[in-house]
């Protein structure tokens, strides 16, 4: 039967595993998702058809021989799971899919999409490991050797792949032509268990005949120093390559290249590169063609080649490391003679490229400092012991003699370093030739290439540079994995960190991939009695022999915050299902260690507050009927009901033991701290009685500090919503635009752009402050962000629909001080947006509902009269239903589309102020 067509477009963003046409993926039944384009009121989409071919042309002819969903009758558009044949190594599936509307009318087909998978099969790998021998000095970083070999194709390509990693980072090559723009790889894992490995689609990159494939590699995370305790081969003592490259010829035969003996091994111009000393590039030493065929490789030799072990090779399952973008230099200046200061106006993350003439043998210095000293020059003190430094020695032209003044003559020279990143705003240069132009350095950011999700812009602009610092920090510090930093010798997976930044993190950026794979390796951190380490990959396990970083509440926490906040903004079930068996040792652990449910003190307590004291037993009981609360939702979720019963009752009963021992009976919590009140409040700890009593104290703490916060990490995510979820939100206002230390805006007024650490990094009385502890670059105070993007903009997850299937709109702008703010959230199901602006007597809020989702729109006013819809009152208005009042609020469901509300605030006011 032929379908009716109705006037929908057909579906598009077609993801698997959240990735747009994954190449070298491993999941058994990838999950699939698509948005729907409808354009009407209230669409929704009533079925969906997927299917899924081993060829494009068997799906053009519908013959989808892999998976023929059939119509399926569901609103589902995420997560929808591939029940089809079993999935092949190497395979390519293409897809499609279409979809009905509510009147049963069905969509076009999409674009056809498709995902590959990757080697599955452990015994395919069958290369070896190869490399330089072992360095004779264990504690000097070793040249980058440099690996080639040439093949003869025998016939037409028709498909090549090349599946490859490293231990330590790989660069590929193939007939002199860089494979792939990635950087790192294969990217940071627990390596003693897995390593990730990617695939490349090389067709193009190969011809008939003779061909030359070669390698760099680099130190990186494997061998190079890693943050903490500056560890020198932390995993392995040299750095290794193992590739697998498949060849399919026109003829149908495959020829397979692995890494083995037959290929040759050289040092080259990289002297030394690693992540925390920086780079050392002598281009006198370049190897013209080293990677093309033809080259002279009889002076180098064999490498040495290991056969493979234990340690599981993996798919690379999210976005890996780009340049994201590049900078110009704003301005520079001579602070010195012959010493300039580039300044890239913003603090970004990644690498200088720097462009030169000179002559053969000049040698220039490239440093990096987040911020200047009073004289201009570089301040490198909070680096610590990472010395970034990059060395770049001039090829020049040999035959000619450049005086000083003609280095304009010279050949243009351009240097990125390759294996090495830091923080920096400034560089510095020394030993270029001449003055150098603004030209000369450009900053090359890098992060893993998650895809932007959030917009924020409001009426005052310290609020949208304070937003910009939040996602400049989010940029910096989400390279691989999530870190704390990204300057200094440390640069680590904290889970606090991670788990306090978290939900503002899912805002700004599709981060579903990259915490999924950072999750494995959490799980893989777990200590057998159910601890959880404080970094992962745990670079720091053991110093001494002694196991340092365990058991820390809100650091060990976030393995099961970020499967929670995963599945809360991309509906995964999945993950709480794989994790929970981790996530429910951990509450053992804390249950089994508790005394009287009450956990022991110390821990890093609430990190960094200022002037307070949160007793550290407090926090950490806190936490614990935090992590158990959440244990409740998940496995009443994942269909565990009888362990959510036993979660709730002892979600209570610690609840009732910290009651008992940090409450008094005026509801004042011990250490009267703003975290105590802001975590007891947001982890519904109270008694509904104490509540109130309890937020007033809060008030007062904040009153008498002239509207400061004292929180440290463990508290301010929670403190601007312990206030606005209990009806002050004008106070939570009033700290957020609080400009004078401590408070988030006192960074912003001194210039900063990104978030720093502390809240007083820089103060005008102090200078820097104690710069063993004093990153500019940190982002777990700008937490802070998921709350203007939910009280300002309006835009909130309902913790009762995953992946904002529904989700609540509810902006603040009555008491913001603000005239207009402009917010928008690219959801895993369509772009939610979000704006107002006040004008005279009345308040204009413009909402966009994607198609096949509600909002629950909820707006500050205690009168259904009092709103209208583009001139219609809201209960005549389409696509609008359950209209109600609320007290002095207005609550209704809005259907899909896009909606104009127009509010008059003079009643508003007047209802208020009584
Ligand atoms: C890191 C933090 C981390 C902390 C643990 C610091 O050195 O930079 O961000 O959470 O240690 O207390």
């Amino acid at each position: 039967m032929r379908e009716r067509e109705g006037s929908i477009g057909a579906p598009d963003r077609l993801r698997c595993e959240y990735l747009h046409n994954p190449l070298g993926i491993e999941e058994p039944s990838p999950r699939l998702s698509w948005q729907i384009r409808d354009p009407q009121r209230s669409a929704v989409q009533s079925a969906y058809q997927v299917q899924v071919a081993s060829s494009p042309e068997l799906l053009a002819s519908h013959v989808p021989d892999q998976w023929d969903s059939g119509k399926v009758a569901t609103n589902q558009t995420i997560q929808v799971e591939y029940k089809g044949q079993k999935l092949q190594s190497h395979r390519r599936y293409h897809w499609r899919v279409r979809t009905w509307d509510g009147q049963g009318l069905v969509s076009p087909w999409s674009r056809l999409h498709w995902w590959e998978m990757g080697i599955m099969e452990s015994d395919l790998w069958k290369g070896h490991w190869i490399g330089p021998p072992l360095p004779e000095n264990n504690r000097q970083p070793i040249p980058c050797p440099y690996l080639r070999r040439e093949i003869i194709v025998k016939g037409q390509i028709r498909r090549a792949r090349v599946y490859i990693t490293a231990r330590g980072l790989y660069e590929l090559y193939i007939n002199g032509r860089r494979v792939g723009e990635d950087y790192f790889t294969p990217g940071w894992t627990e390596y003693h268990h897995r390593i990730p490995y990617q695939t490349y689609d090389v067709t193009e990159y190969f011809r008939e005949g003779p061909n030359a494939i070669g390698a760099i590699l680099g130190d990186g995370w494997y061998g190079g120093h890693v943050g903490g305790f500056m560890r020198l081969r932390l995993y392995g003592p040299a750095p290794r390559l193992l590739a697998q490259l498949e060849l399919e010829t026109e003829d149908g035969t495959t020829q397979i290249i692995r890494t083995d003996t037959q290929w040759r091994i050289s040092d080259g111009p990289i002297l030394v590169s690693d992540f925390m000393r920086g780079e050392q590039y002598d281009a006198r030493l370049e190897m013209p063609g080293w990677n093309e065929v033809g080259f002279d490789d009889r002076r180098w030799r064999q490498p040495v080649a290991e056969p493979l072990d234990h340690v599981k090779l993996v798919a690379q399952a999210m976005p890996t490391v780009r340049s994201m973008m590049i900078l110009a230099a704003r301005s520079r200046t001579q602070v010195r003679p012959g010493v300039w200061v580039f300044d890239m106006g913003q603090n970004m993350v990644g690498v200088a490229r720097m462009q030169v003439q000179g002559p053969t043998g000049a040698t220039i210095r490239m440093r990096y400092g987040e911020a200047v000293n009073s004289d201009g020059t570089l301040y490198t003190d909070n680096y610590r012991t990472a010395q970034c430094v990059d060395e770049y020695t001039v090829k020049g032209d040999d035959d000619r003699d450049y005086g000083p003044r003609h280095h304009s003559e010279a050949p243009l020279e351009i240097y990125q370093p390759r294996f090495t990143f830091r923080g920096f705003r400034y560089v510095e240069l020394t030993g270029y030739p001449g003055d150098p132009p603004l030209t000369a350095i450009s900053g090359i950011v890098l992060y893993s290439a998650n895809d932007a999700t959030g917009e924020f812009e409001c009426s005052d602009p310290m609020l949208n540079q304070l937003h910009s610092n939040i996602v400049w920090s989010q940029r910096g510090n989400f390279l691989e994995i999530p870190t704390d930093c990204p300057q200094r010798d440390e640069r680590l997976g904290w889970m606090g960190d991670a788990q306090v930044f978290i939900p503002t993190a899912c805002f700004n950026m599709d981060v579903a991939a990259f915490f999924a794979k950072w999750m494995r390796d959490v799980e893989l951190s777990q200590r057998a009695d159910g601890a959880f380490s404080d970094v992962v990959p745990n670079a720091l396990a053991f110093r001494d022999g002694e196991c340092l970083n365990f058991d820390h509440h809100a650091w060990a926490d976030a393995a099961i915050v970020v499967p929670w906040t995963l599945y809360q903004y991309y509906g995964d079930r999945r993950i709480l299902e794989r994790y929970y068996p981790a996530m429910g040792r951990w509450i053992e652990h804390c249950r089994l260690n508790s005394d009287g449910l009450i956990r022991p003190v110390g821990g890093y307590g609430d990190w960094l507050s200022v002037d307070a004291q949160t007793p550290t037993d407090l926090l950490n009981t806190a936490w614990f009927a935090r992590s158990t609360w959440l244990m409740r939702r998940i496995a009443a979720i994942i269909g565990r009901n009888d362990d959510a019963t036993t979660y709730e009752r002892l979600f209570l009963e610690i609840c009732r033991a910290f009651n008992h021992r940090f409450v008094t009976p005026a509801s004042r919590i011990i250490g009267d701290s703003q975290t105590s009140y802001a975590l007891a409040l947001c982890f519904d700890l109270l008694p509904e009685s104490a509540r109130q009593a309890a937020t007033a104290h809060l008030v007062e703490n904040i009153r008498q500090r002239n509207d400061h916060l004292s929180t440290g990490f463990v508290g301010t995510p929670w403190l601007l919503n312990a206030l606005s979820d209990n009806g002050r939100t004008d106070v939570a206002y009033r700290l957020l635009h609080q400009q004078s230390y401590p408070s988030w805006l006192f960074a912003v007024t001194h210039g900063a752009t990104t978030i720093w650490e502390r809240w007083d990094g820089w103060t005008p009385q102090a200078g820097f402050l104690n710069p063993y502890m004093n990153s500019l670059n940190h982002y777990a105070f700008g937490a802070v962000g998921q709350w203007m993007y939910q009280n300002i903009g309006g835009i909130n997850p309902d913790p009762e629909y995953p992946a904002f299937g529904r989700f609540i709109i509810h902006p603040r702008p009555l008491e913001s001080g603000l005239s207009f703010a402009r917010t928008k959230y690219h959801s895993i199901v369509g772009t939610i947006a979000s704006a107002w602006h006040i004008h005279n007597d009345h308040w204009t809020l413009t909402v966009r509902v994607p198609p096949n989702t509600q909002a629950e729109v909820v707006i500050p006013t205690d009168s259904l009269d009092q709103v209208t819809e583009r001139g219609l009152p809201l209960n005549i208005s389409p696509g609008l239903t359950d209209c109600r009042e609320d007290g002095k609020l207005v609550r209704f469901l809005a259907g899909a589309g896009q909606y104009e509300f127009i509010i008059e605030i003079e009643r508003y006011h007047t209802s208020t102020k009584q």
